[in-house]
């Protein structure tokens, strides 16, 4: 059985005050919910230290939200893998459409990054979807996996997550994200067997809250459920993560 997922954008918010307070009221919340749920943090690059000291021993990882594929060291304002493998990330986010549509990426682009997060030993967190008014086709992975071996692939972790779902009052109604998820899972399945396919967390991102959390995890194939807004307010996560852990005890 595939441990569900919870995973926490809080993009480019939180100061280090607001990630301890977010960290002390957070944790005592999900305590009964870590050995059932793999809850990952991605805090903006200034505080993924100390987050990351924060949540030791506690089960909970921290991941990047981003990373920059080049090597050398001559790209100001860049942050690569290896920098943030040594601030206690063990996650990296890969091709959220804001970065994508903020630096003109292509899915070949983000394959580089895929490369980049397993060649500094980070685990790659791939967000695909469809773009505005277009319909979600999930070739576009042969692209983005282009350069993966299976046993890789299986370390991944992916977010179905629709350009027009972020940033809303309410999430893609539930048959649309499991539908969403689904392909993809089809998709990983051809291409690198049953076995991966079945592995792999596949979670839907895009104006999750509570209240909607229920609705969108009752198909087995939705593995969990990403959040920004409400993955920054602890009380609101938390709520996300045990109805996570409800969906799969049912
Ligand atoms: P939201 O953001 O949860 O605030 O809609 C989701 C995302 O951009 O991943």
């Amino acid at each position: 059985m595939r441990r569900p997922l919870a995973l926490s954008n809080w993009k480019m918010a939180m100061t280090l005050a607001q990630a301890w307070a977010f960290i002390r009221d957070f944790l005592p919340r999900v305590a009964d919910l870590v050995d059932q749920v793999e809850i990952v943090i991605c805090p903006p690059y200034t505080a993924i230290h100390a987050v990351a000291e924060a949540l030791r021993g506690t089960g909970i990882d921290v991941g990047g939200q981003d990373l920059w594929p080049g090597p050398g060291e001559a790209h100001t304002g860049a942050v690569s893998g290896p920098l943030l493998a040594d601030a206690g990330a063990t996650w990296v986010m890969v091709g959220h459409w804001e970065i994508r549509r903020r630096l003109g990426e292509d899915d070949a682009a983000v394959h580089w990054k895929v490369r980049a997060a397993f060649d500094a030993g980070l685990r790659p967190i791939l967000l695909v979807g469809e773009p505005h008014g277009e319909p979600f086709d999930p070739d576009r992975l042969a692209t983005l996996l282009a350069r993966c071996a299976s046993e890789e692939v299986a370390q991944m972790a992916f977010v179905y997550e629709p350009e027009g779902a972020i940033g809303r009052a309410e999430p893609v109604p539930p048959e649309h994200a499991a539908a969403g998820c689904r392909a993809i899972r089809r998709w990983i399945a051809e291409r690198f067997g049953k076995p991966v396919a079945e592995a792999i967390r596949i979670i839907y991102g895009g104006s999750v809250t509570p209240e909607h959390a229920a609705a969108l995890l009752a198909d087995p194939d939705v593995d969990g459920l990403g959040a920004s807004r409400r993955g920054r307010d602890p009380a609101a996560f938390a709520e996300i993560v045990r109805q996570i852990a409800e969906s799969r005890g049912r």
